[in-house]
């Protein structure tokens, strides 16, 4: 009988592709994808950047534990960023005796030698993570899941230590992979047939600092455009400080790099920006949109944002809302502050209370939905280019995303993932447009 694995993900578009990797090294060791209820392995690959999202994990692994006793044989392991928080092995151990390996996000690697010692016979659980960030690991083989894009890395950690922020804690320092390595990659997946291409970094501009050959960002971008063949190449993210016109030109010289920028601002407010430790005013946030529309007057940007940082007062949040109106983004996530252990805002005085947070995050949510609606409905009657990448079971119908990641939806009686759809857009909804095929 064929021995299936699953790996549940929490967070972020690097932890997705990491579970990528994850599945990879399963499937050398012989195992075969398959649902959570039919799996021999369960692997979570959990996230810490808010406490919701640890949460959920803690909810999830602890549901596991009656069917583990049933089935001594199922083997769960937990990785990713949470597991390298302070404390947190043990507080796995302590909550979750069942649990059989507890690795970090250093040691990915090894999760091949950790789930074969465990079955070697080992009683315990076994946890091991390493604290501080290796050498980076050239060669891994993921088991890609998200055709017809697909992640590619191009630098891991981050060194800006925003104040509220837990990710340079757990992922460790900034460093970037040799250019080599991301181009052959990138030429690989091409051949293979990916259409979409996006390079993965907390911090893109930032890639090359640490290399021993002189290569920025925007050099980077500009080597994988001239890759041959039809794929549009997107990134994420941008951090503002780093944005830069050198950087535009890029984007502007090359048809294959979308013009939508994420671009997250986190508040308005050059007080909170500062208390952020952002290192840009809303003043050069602004002015870096306006020289991004000086060279492509149709770019669109999105954002991330956070409400009630703490000493965030109403006039802060006012100044948000409108730098908000004043970009007009296309979208924007918006999150409420969570306190994280370890950081530095979590020690800061005047946290905002919960009822004022959830009431900024109200107006804040409706004000970005009532611009992507009006974006929206500029599509009514026009045609667009999606790529499809979907098929909602729900709808009855596959969905693909134009080149400013507006979502498409379109019926169509045979499979069109990976295909290039031109659509006439007849409908709309929120962020969602609906075509027919042209
Ligand atoms: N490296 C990226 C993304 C980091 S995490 C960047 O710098 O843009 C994604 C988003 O989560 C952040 O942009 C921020 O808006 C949000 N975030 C991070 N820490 C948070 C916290 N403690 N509470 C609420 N939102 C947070
Ligand atoms: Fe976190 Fe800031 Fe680094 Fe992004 S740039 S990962 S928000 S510390
Ligand atoms: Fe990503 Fe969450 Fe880690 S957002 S980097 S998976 S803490």
């Amino acid at each position: 009988m064929e021995k299936r694995y699953t790996v549940i993900t929490y967070g972020c578009q690097m932890n997705v592709h990491e579970s990528e990797k994850i599945a990879g090294i399963l499937e050398e060791m012989g195992y075969v994808r398959g649902g959570e209820e039919d799996a021999q392995i369960i692997v979570f690959n959990t996230c810490c950047i808010r406490e919701n999202a640890e949460n959920h994990a803690f909810g999830n692994i602890g549901a596991l534990k009656k069917r583990k006793k049933e089935d001594p044989d199922l083997l769960i392991c937990v990785g990713g960023c949470m597991m390298q928080e302070k404390g947190m092995p043990e507080e796995i151990k302590r909550k979750f005796p069942f649990v059989d390996v507890v690795f970090g996000t250093h040691n990915l690697y090894e999760l091949r030698h950790l789930i074969e010692m465990k079955q070697a016979g080992r009683k315990k659980i076994l946890i091991d993570i390493h604290d501080k960030e290796g050498e980076i690991i050239e060669g891994e083989n993921p088991s890609r899941t998200s055709y017809p894009n697909a992640w590619v890395n191009i630098n891991y950690g981050c060194n800006n230590f925003c104040t509220y922020c837990i990710v340079p804690y757990v992922r460790g320092r900034e460093r970037s992979r040799k250019p080599e390595h991301i181009l052959s990659e990138v030429e690989k997946l091409v051949k293979e047939g990916y259409k979409e291409i996006t390079l993965l970094g907390q911090n893109v501009n930032s890639y090359g600092k640490d290399l021993e050959c002189s290569m920025t960002f925007p050099e980077l971008l500009d080597k994988v455009a001239s890759i041959e063949g039809e794929f549009r190449l997107r990134f994420m993210t941008s951090h503002p400080k780093d944005f830069n016109e050198e950087l535009v030109k890029v984007i502007a010289k090359h048809d294959k790099i979308p013009n939508l920028i994420h671009l997250p601002v986190q508040s308005g407010s050059d007080r909170i920006l500062s208390a952020m430790n952002r290192r840009y005013t809303s003043g050069e946030y602004l002015a870096k949109v306006k020289m991004l529309r000086f060279y492509l007057p149709d770019a669109e940007l999105t954002s991330d944002i956070i409400v009630g940082f703490p000493g965030e007062t109403d006039e802060d949040f006012e100044a948000t809302m409108r730098l908000v109106k004043e970009v007009d983004f296309a979208s924007a996530f918006t999150f409420v502050y969570s306190k994280r252990k370890g950081t530095k805002a979590a020690e800061m005085e005047n946290q905002v209370p919960e009822e004022i947070q959830k009431k900024r995050i109200m107006s804040l949510i409706e004000l970005v939905n009532a611009q992507t609606r009006a974006k929206s409905e500029k599509y009514l009657g026009k045609e667009v280019t999606i790529l499809c990448e979907d098929y909602d079971t729900k709808k009855g119908m596959y969905l693909g995303r134009d080149e400013y990641g507006r979502m498409g939806y379109f019926k169509s009686d045979r499979n069109r993932i990976g295909d290039w759809i031109r659509l006439k857009i007849t409908d709309c909804s929120g962020i969602s447009l609906y075509g027919e095929e042209v």
